[in-house]
């Protein structure tokens, strides 16, 4: 089992500080003692349905439902007959009651500009999206795609296709063109949303003519809608291409919400796995939003007056959940920033949140050690005093890191949820609560009501106290992916075969003394950079796609800021030279391929890749070349072992 987790896990065995709740957090938030969280897990386990038809009294139901759980593994149907519409939920109950003014989102774009979004305003500008999708033949069960820069727009097209059953499929700005398509194709979307562009460190991306690309080569597109951000030269193809302006303009602003069935598809969210090809994770209805809305409440201990700045992009799950889905249902206020968090300096979140004065934050390890690397100078410039929960999501936090947010950041006094979670999970799974866990740098802690994790043998025999294992998950949970977008087949071998009966997450993970979860990190060909989930097979396909690259292995190493760095390593075709110019050039294919978040860090070039007899790449000795260390490991089953020596050699031309 490999753990690429930058070096941190000799640090975290040795983690021994405890952060109780601060009393006087505890005693105003939901959960408030560990005993009431250990009665409500006990009580979840022993008795889920009783657990989770209780929890989902929370949200607003069409119809009810019959049945809480119809589980025929690996396929679950939670909430069986019953009737609901996620946008309903997230808008109209709130622009119905006495949080009808409340800023539902409050926007800030890179250049500068602000815009707030009452509930109201909110579904008047869904619905009458809805309308829109509806005038260009979007029906229930279309799937919409939104290839958007984070502005307003993109949470209402999000919105408006829940109102109107038409699944939507977020693709981040940062994908290019060809990844778009590969997206759109696979799940045969018939609209997408797109923008003239988006900023980011004053540049602005060119998002429509990589919609444009991907336009050309997907038939199921009719129409394609451009929100106008950016202002500048685009092409607009006549027939197919709309300004949204245009068609709101024309639209109404009433439009009913359909009644959907609890299991009706709500999204289809792409993300990389162990092979070349992303999957599409299916999420429906009824459950995904009850895990969303529940854990945003317990975990963030949200309250009415609390103003919540999540600073993921909706392109992830977690702008998904806890952006949009999550916050709007429990009628928060949520703070979207447009760009990036060092422009136009180092200190633009702490401007953020000294003027909104946003009171919970949540972001993640790679962004800390970046701002770690600024210097306290920026954040020390700002009034944070408004903050009171910090969160981090998406790798493990280093204990440095952790405690350097703990002191700068929460000024000592607010609690950090350190959240573990997954695209497939939908809600976060390990978290503290943060009036009932004691926290502790490094560690997710424990396990929500109603989540049942385990550290297993891969013959699912659980493992000791402090013994390293794969984590994985034993009862059903309502915002469980339901399956891959259009493979069954998939989805069982994936999640549901590599340990017998249970949800296979694909982390390494260990459980100490106190119950408390220490994740690991991946356990398979997935890589975390920068928090973002690629796979070595999708980079190596990207890269093997160049006609002069014969064969390419891709390998993670530790980064001190992004967690891992993508290495290399690639075989020429016969003839081909290998140049700094070609380094570059394979560079930019890939970028072209996949997007700015796949260019590999370094690149070498070499005779031939180490192999198994039966023809692995043996990865574990790439990885120890591309982190500069002695390989440790057995070398016994090399196909030819002079192939490791030379690499090490040639490390660059
Ligand atoms: C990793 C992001 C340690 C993990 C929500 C998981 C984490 C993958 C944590 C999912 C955490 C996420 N501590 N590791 N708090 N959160 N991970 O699908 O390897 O983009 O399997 O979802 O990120 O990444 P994804």
């Amino acid at each position: 089992m490999s753990a690429e987790n930058g070096g941190s896990i000799v640090s975290i065995l040795t983690e021994n500080r405890v952060f109780p709740p601060p009393p006087e957090f505890a005693a105003k938030s939901h959960v408030s003692s560990l005993e009431q969280y250990e009665s409500l897990w006990n009580r979840a386990k022993d008795d889920p349905e009783g657990f989770w038809g209780e929890m989902a009294q929370t949200l607003q139901w069409s119809k009810p439902w019959e049945k809480v759980l119809d589980w025929n593994p690996p396929f679950a149907k939670w909430f069986v007959g019953g009737e609901l519409n996620a946008s309903v939920n997230c808008v109209d109950r709130h622009a119905a009651g006495p949080n009808k003014d409340k800023a539902a989102i409050i926007w800030e774009g890179e250049p500068g500009e602000k815009r707030v979004l009452t509930y109201q305003d909110l579904l008047v500008e869904v619905s009458r999206f809805a309308n829109v999708l509806k005038g260009l033949g979007v029906v229930k069960g279309d799937v919409v795609a939104i290839y958007m820069p984070m502005i307003p727009e993109l949470v209402i097209a999000v919105l408006a296709c829940a109102r109107i059953g038409a699944p939507h499929t977020v693709v981040f700005g940062g994908f290019s063109a060809e990844a778009l398509a590969g997206r759109i194709q696979d799940c045969q979307a018939k609209v997408l949303v797109t923008a003239d562009g988006g900023f980011r460190r004053g540049k602005v991306v060119p998002l429509k003519e990589n919609a444009d690309g991907a336009a050309a080569v997907c038939p199921s597109l009719k129409a394609v809608v451009v929100a106008k951000r950016t202002g500048h030269d685009i092409a607009m193809t006549a027939g197919r291409d709309h300004w949204w302006h245009d068609l709101a303009a024309k639209a109404s602003s009433d439009c009913p919400a359909e009644s959907l069935d609890s299991e009706h598809p709500l999204y289809i969210l792409y993300t990389s796995g162990s092979t070349g090809k992303p999957k599409g994770i299916l999420h429906t209805t009824g459950g995904y939003l009850l895990g969303a809305a529940l854990t945003t409440k317990w975990v963030f201990d949200l309250k009415d007056d609390d103003v919540y700045f999540c600073t993921a992009d909706i392109g992830w799950v977690t702008g998904h959940s806890y952006l949009v889905y999550g916050p709007l249902a429990n009628g928060a206020t949520s703070v979207m920033y447009e760009g990036a968090p060092n422009w136009p300096d180092e200190g633009r979140f702490w401007k953020i949140i000294q003027e909104y004065k946003v009171s919970i934050l949540y972001t993640a390890p790679t962004a800390i050690r970046a701002f770690m690397k600024w210097g306290e100078q920026f954040p020390k410039s700002y009034d944070l005093s408004s903050l009171r929960l910090l969160g981090s999501v998406g790798e493990p936090i280093n204990p440095e890191a952790w405690m350097w947010y703990h002191r700068v950041i929460g000024g000592e006094r607010c609690p950090i949820v350190d959240t573990w979670w997954q695209t497939e999970t939908g809600s976060i799974m390990i978290a503290p609560m943060p009036g009932a866990t004691p926290t502790i740098p490094g560690s997710a802690t424990r396990p929500l009501p109603g989540i049942v994790p385990e550290v297993v043998t891969r013959d699912g025999k659980p493992v000791g106290v402090n013994e390293g294992g794969f984590l994985v998950i034993k009862q059903p949970w309502p915002s469980m992916l339901r399956t891959l977008y259009g493979d069954d087949e998939r989805y069982k071998s994936t999640y549901w075969s590599e340990v017998p009966g249970c949800y296979f997450t694909g982390d390494g993970a260990r459980r100490d003394e106190h119950g408390n979860f220490w994740i690991m990190g991946r356990v398979d060909d997935v890589l975390n950079v920068a928090g973002h989930r690629l796979s070595t097979m999708e980079v190596e396909s990207a890269l093997v796609s160049h006609p002069k690259v014969a064969e390419a292995a891709v390998v993670g190493k530790p980064d001190e800021l992004r967690g891992q760095a993508i290495s290399a390593f690639v075989t020429l075709e016969t003839g081909q030279e290998a140049s700094e110019a070609l380094r570059q050039e394979l560079r930019a294919h890939v970028v072209k391929e996949i997007g700015a978040l796949a260019r590999p860090d370094d690149i070498r070039f070499t005779e031939s890749l180490p192999k198994t007899r039966s023809g692995k790449i043996m990865r574990r000795l790439l990885r120890d070349v591309a982190a500069g260390r002695e390989s440790s490991g057995d070398t016994s089953t090399l196909e030819d072992l002079s192939v490791l020596a030379k690499l090490k050699e040639e490390d660059e031309v």
